[in-house]
């Protein structure tokens, strides 16, 4: 009774949508960026098809009709969010779009891709009293990516060890620019190996920075077990590829994090909401995420460089742990020179990088 009007609505709200949209028709290729195709979702049977191919692009199996049934509830409700911002936003905003992540409702996405990171549990609010304050000379537009310094996007999969990947990022990165070599690291030597962090349920750079420092070295990626996304036994003779000396953290401003960014690739700390679940490209500029609480993160990513737009909104180059068919191959645009005091989603609040000589 009252599903079959929550039915029409929705497949009229989806026409709606459309025909807002319309005038980019004769743009096919946005869409199959996008991830799906206008003329599918206009009737139930396109929708139900859309989700069938959606199923295979992203390798989806589900357990029995029930579950499929629920998903597919989920999908629809976050196909018509995709939509609804895709047809709403300015030209300047970022694009939303499906990917693997599309039949989680956002709590369990947070459940199982976010991490827990509790900054005043955990005293790290006084671990990072002292920070650096610089301003330097530097370049419009910085991209570590084509300086040999970023190895290709890894995938955390359903476990919350963003903290390691972001960790292994930023050592990755000082490495080759001080060795002039780029070796992939070990995120599953840290979730198994580093107790002070608590491998798939969360964990901080900068305690894995300490753990690498304390243990003598982190293993090359090839040199440890593969990647389970799941906490294992530790390997405690794995060889000490890669050795670091210290790690400092970055003061709350713009100006310090972009002479660190130009020196280095350097972690930070962010608050990842549902439009950031559905982020395909484009700048991502947070209006769901207006927040003054340094506190209020759940996510770990790397900034790899920095740029401005055509439109003059400055952003940083952000390397995420989502494999590569999340975001911009794997990265989002994140705005930079925001007004907020700790940066656009916080992303100014827990700068750090990893040292070595
Ligand atoms: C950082 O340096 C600037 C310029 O020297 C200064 O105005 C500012 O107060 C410093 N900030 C902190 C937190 O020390």
């Amino acid at each position: 009774m009252g599903g079959l009007k929550t039915k029409l609505i929705f497949v009229i709200s989806l026409l709606v949508a459309l025909s807002i949209v319309s005038p980019s028709l004769s743009l096919p290729s946005e869409y199959s960026i996008v991830g799906y195709d206008p003329d599918e979702v206009i009737s139930e049977e396109g929708l139900a098809l859309l989700f069938e191919r959606w199923m295979e692009k992203h390798g989806k199996v589900y357990n029995n009709l029930e579950d499929k049934q629920r998903r597919f509830k989920i999908f629809q409700s976050n196909l018509a969010h995709v939509i609804d911002w895709n047809s709403k936003r300015n030209p300047s905003d970022h694009i939303a779009g499906l990917n693997q992540f599309s039949d989680l409702s956002f709590e369990e996405f947070s459940q199982n891709y976010l991490s827990k990171m509790d900054p005043h549990q955990e005293n790290v609010f006084e671990a990072s009293a002292e920070r650096l304050n610089a301003t330097c000379p530097h370049p419009l537009s910085w991209d570590w990516r084509y300086k040999g310094a970023v190895t290709p996007v890894k995938n955390q999969r359903d476990c919350g060890s963003c903290w390691a990947f972001s960790a292994t990022g930023a050592i990755e990165g000082i490495n080759a620019i001080v060795t002039k070599s780029l070796i992939s690291l070990s995120e599953q030597e840290l979730v198994d190996c580093d107790s002070y962090d608590s491998a798939c349920d969360g964990g901080w750079p900068y305690r894995a920075f300490q753990w690498v420092i304390d243990n003598g070295g982190i293993a090359a990626e090839s040199q440890y077990y593969p990647y389970t996304a799941r906490k294992g036994t530790c390997n405690t003779n794995a060889p000490k590829t890669v050795k670091i000396n210290g790690y400092k953290w970055v003061e709350r401003n713009e100006d310090s994090i972009l002479c660190q960014v130009y020196k280095q690739p350097v972690t930070v700390a962010i608050l990842a909401l549902p439009d950031f679940q559905s982020y395909r490209s484009g700048i991502y500029r947070g209006v769901s995420c207006p927040t003054n609480d340094p506190g209020n993160i759940n996510h770990a990513v790397l900034i790899v460089g920095y740029g401005t737009a055509a439109d003059g909104t400055d952003f940083w180059i952000v390397k995420n742990s989502w494999g590569p068919n999340w975001g911009m191959s794997g990265y989002i645009l994140i705005q930079r020179n925001h007004i907020l005091p700790y940066g656009l989603c916080n992303i100014n609040a827990w700068p750090c990088y990893p040292t070595k000589v």
